[in-house]
């Protein structure tokens, strides 16, 4: 999940960038997590809280930034490549339950995503605005709007009845395995307790994969986006590969912030890619947003969801 707050004005703002190399004042929160902004003389703290309020809290702060580091400790120690395998296994057998996709959209609502910075809104509202302004730019492209809808329903995975599976199997960035770790990852240090990381079949820049192998072909950490790839391949989804490409590797900011891991790309990937750097910008939270009505646009993505999905899917 790509965060975008917009940055409160304060005296020591200077002017951002992001990453397609715009001029912004939002914040880019990384995987769902603030990050230290990086300035020349190394990293330092923003001068914001993760809620992206304008007052300073130091001490929340600081303790905020213990928290994600924590987080990526134990993802990049436990995202082996076998781990990964098995997790596709077991999620392969698409027997947890059979719902719909509007369905699943109501039961999104009741999972706690530790890195969500907005708990006090249900999680169909970051769906619905992410897919609502989208709409509003892109009035033609019916299934990117669909695409924002779904991407972030693979998070059930937190809920009892889908494995209850620990915030670093389901959130987070995401990254490939059976290669190196590219030096752009988040916390890259955690990596060196990782069991792959010393395997001389997994730690060279290529590692088990041809140059423009393609990525649907490359072993990604497993969580929420890799999971509802998985579900809408399995369930003879009509989107686009664009729409597919979105959902699997939205939370990949290697690849989306520092062009890392193009050399697994083929070309389909490239073009696939335009989309999916569209998408990051709607894939906000921003203090200006406005309450979605659910009753009012749901017949809308009803109708999309009836265009592009069968009523019941096997999850
Ligand atoms: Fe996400
Ligand atoms: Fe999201």
């Amino acid at each position: 999940m790509t965060i975008l707050i917009e940055q409160p004005c304060l005296e020591t703002q200077s002017e951002e960038r992001n990453v397609y190399g715009e001029e912004t004042n939002e914040f880019v929160l990384d995987g769902g997590f603030p990050l230290p902004q990086l300035s020349q003389d190394g990293f330092h703290a923003p001068d914001i809280n993760s809620f992206g309020k304008a007052f300073r809290n130091y001490d929340a702060e600081t303790e905020r930034q213990k928290s994600v580091e924590e987080f990526y400790k134990k993802q990049h120690i436990n995202q082996t490549y076998e781990f990964v395998k098995r997790m596709r296994e077991e999620y392969a057998k698409f027997d947890k339950t059979e719902m719909g996709i509007w369905e699943c959209c109501e039961l999104l609502n009741e999972v706690v995503d530790d890195s969500d910075p907005d708990l006090d809104e249900p999680q169909i509202q970051h769906l619905l605005q992410s897919a609502e302004a989208i709409r509003k730019d892109y009035p033609n492209e019916d299934w990117l709007h669909l695409t924002a809808l779904i991407h972030d329903l693979g998070k059930i995975l937190l809920l009892p009845s889908f494995g209850e599976l620990p915030q670093w199997a389901v959130v987070g960035d995401t990254f490939p395995l059976g290669c190196a770790f590219d030096e752009s990852n988040v916390h890259l240090k955690y990596f060196k307790e990782n069991a792959d990381y010393n395997n001389p079949a997994y730690n060279t820049k290529n590692g088990i994969y041809p140059n423009g192998v393609g990525l649907d072909n490359v072993m990604m950490s497993f969580g929420h986006d890799d999971y509802m790839y998985m579900v809408a391949q399995e369930n003879k989804c009509t989107l686009p590969s664009a729409a597919l490409f979105i959902i699997r590797y939205h939370s990949f900011y290697p690849l989306h912030k520092e062009g890392a891991y193009t050399h697994l790309m083929n070309e389909e990937d490239v073009e696939n890619f335009k989309w999916l750097k569209i998408f990051n910008k709607y894939d906000l939270y921003s203090k200006s947003k406005v309450r979605v009505d659910v009753e009012e646009v749901k017949p809308y993505y009803m109708s999309l969801i009836e265009k592009y999905f069968p009523a019941k899917l096997r999850w």
